[in-house]
């Protein structure tokens, strides 16, 4: 069994961020599926994925093929198609081969003005797509420090999650992203990684225990080969959304083998 327990199978993704150009990209790709072996998912034991710049899906889709590693998206808008300038659409990486998009993540919050409102629209509409979401959740350190970590993370959850039947919430992944943690090298403690991911797994049990019991609810912020088996390891955490250490594929590596 693997460290997401019983039902759950882990998953390691990888989030470029703004890093690779398209050649870049089919390169490293193609060593992670060197590295992995058949598969970035090939043992099934844990899913791998990458999330690339919209212009190198296309290559990360064609590097990948046939090796089960899972190509997402960073954003897209909630609307399936419209006059939204300089916006991509759902159908239009589903179309591509995309398995899913990272929705939420802080950087977009925090610069490019992302909400609760918009996510609470985005979710619905990444699943209507067939695409898995990568909802991003996460208390700022001020946040911490107030006391309001459950709080912050209860408004986003409940009001991200708004859009889902019961019957879908089980599709998300939940990233449990605390703010001071990413690109800081300051790793959240093994216990307030499990506090946190256990507390979003209970938001989502009191709407529906068995996707409670489904989710998959994963740790990002400065994940690194040395701290990913104690991480990975937790009850309450089914993987990891790694930023800088997803940059190398050897490093990248390591934390998929410690996943496994
Ligand atoms: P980091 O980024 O691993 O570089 O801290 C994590 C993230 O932003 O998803």
């Amino acid at each position: 069994m693997t460290a997401a327990g019983a039902a759950r199978t882990a998953l390691v993704a990888g989030n470029w961020k703004m890093y690779k150009t398209e050649a870049q990209a089919a390169e490293l790709v193609a060593r992670l599926v060197s590295l992995l072996g058949t598969g970035g998912s090939g043992d099934s034991a844990v899913e791998v994925g990458v999330c690339t710049p919209f212009t190198d899906l296309r290559a990360a889709v064609a590097s990948a093929a046939g090796s089960g590693l899972r190509v997402f998206a960073q954003n897209m808008h909630q609307e399936p198609e419209g006059a939204f300038t300089g916006e991509i659409a759902a159908p239009m990486l589903a179309e591509i081969g995309i398995d899913g998009v990272v929705l939420g993540h802080s950087e977009r919050r925090q610069y490019f003005g992302e909400t609760d409102r918009a996510l609470s629209a985005k979710v619905p509409a990444a699943l209507a797509a067939g695409l898995t979401p990568i909802l991003c959740v996460g208390e700022t350190e001020e946040q911490r420090n107030a006391g309001d970590t459950e709080r912050t993370l209860r408004h986003q959850v409940t009001q991200d999650l708004e859009g889902l039947a019961d019957s879908q919430l089980a599709e998300v992944v939940i990233a449990y992203e605390p703010i001071w943690a990413i690109g800081t090298g300051k790793v959240a403690t093994p216990e307030q990684a499990q506090e946190a991911c256990g507390f979003i797994r209970a938001l989502v049990s009191a709407r529906s225990d068995p996707a409670g019991a489904a989710l998959r609810v994963i740790y990002g912020g400065s994940v690194k080969p040395d701290n990913a088996p104690e991480l990975l390891a937790l009850p309450d955490v089914d993987g990891a959304l790694v930023g800088g250490a997803s940059l190398d594929a050897d490093a990248f590596a390591a934390i998929v083998a410690a996943a496994r």
